[in-house]
């Protein structure tokens, strides 16, 4: 049972962020990954979840970065190279560093940006980042109800679904549990996709190794309780009818790497990225 002491009320500044309440007693995803990328976002309790899984695995922030590096090689690709000016990016965290749009707008200053989450936090967060850009914005939606996402006026003022677009879906759907059938969720959002559109996926990667099945136990034991390691052939699926660019669905730092891809981290293996693209 929840306390009001336990509860507190985000901070909210001029007209632009709603006030949203944080549960204390619970880590959430988007905060333990905020502290693993050394953010301030966080609380206690997420310092603990996160704790929980550096002690299984000392090296696995590094996760973490290789994901945002992914992320910044990825977006610079679907901008710069496959011309995309619209993307949505679901489960998109709070703030950090390069986030998403400032990747983009560096290639083309006018690609619109639609940031998706399910956590609130994101959304009152996001709204301060955004306040004075034009090009993107942030919603609350769940990637299990794709009409939440493509159906919420918050997105249909920017993006235009008869356009081609791409859709990131990083770091996301690893939290989702079996019984959730993350490959039902994708193909459902596949299914919206126009053609000439693409899709980006990345996630834990069940490489068969001892510290891939100590994550996952940490994962989903200490307090998140959440987080599956899921081999390449299970995921290969979430691109199905899709054309995968070059190299395909692989460990992320293999994924096109450059001058600032990590080479040397004991845990390159234990995750994985890829890019499809809709005929
Ligand atoms: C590990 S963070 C990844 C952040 C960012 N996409 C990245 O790759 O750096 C996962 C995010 O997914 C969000 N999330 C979890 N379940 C979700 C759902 N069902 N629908 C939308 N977002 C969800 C969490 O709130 C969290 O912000």
């Amino acid at each position: 049972m929840r306390r009001s002491s336990d509860w507190i009320r985000a901070a909210s500044t001029g007209d632009i962020p709603p006030a949203v309440e944080v549960d204390l007693t619970r880590p959430s995803i988007a905060r333990v990954y905020d502290y693993v990328l050394g953010g301030k976002d966080n609380f206690a309790v997420d310092r603990s979840a996160a704790q929980a899984v550096m002690t299984a695995v000392p090296e696995a922030p590094n996760i973490a970065r290789d994901n945002r590096d992914f992320l910044r090689r990825g977006v610079s690709y679907l901008v710069a190279e496959a011309g995309i000016t619209q993307i949505i990016d679901i489960g998109s965290g709070l703030p950090t560093v390069k986030n998403v749009h400032e990747i983009a707008h560096e290639a083309n200053p006018s690609v619109r940006v639609v940031y998706a989450d399910i956590d609130p936090v994101v959304l009152t967060h996001g709204r301060v980042l955004l306040a004075d850009d034009g090009n993107a914005t942030v919603i609350t939606a769940d990637v299990t109800q794709p009409d939440t996402v493509f159906g919420n006026p918050g997105l249909t003022g920017y993006i235009d679904l008869a356009e081609p677009f791409a859709v990131l879906i990083a770091g996301l759907l690893h939290h989702l549990n079996d019984a959730e059938d993350p490959p039902k969720v994708v193909a459902a959002i596949r299914d919206r996709l126009p053609s000439g559109s693409y899709l980006l996926i990345t996630n834990f990667l069940d490489d068969g190794s001892r510290r891939a099945s100590d994550l996952q136990h940490a994962f989903l034991t200490g307090g998140l309780g959440a987080g599956r390691f899921r081999t390449l052939k299970e995921q290969s699926v979430y691109f199905d009818g899709l054309d995968l660019v070059d190299p395909g669905f692989v460990p992320a730092n293999e994924w096109r790497p450059d001058e600032l891809t990590r080479t040397d981290s004991p845990v390159t293996s234990l995750y994985a990225g890829g890019i499809g693209r809709k005929r």
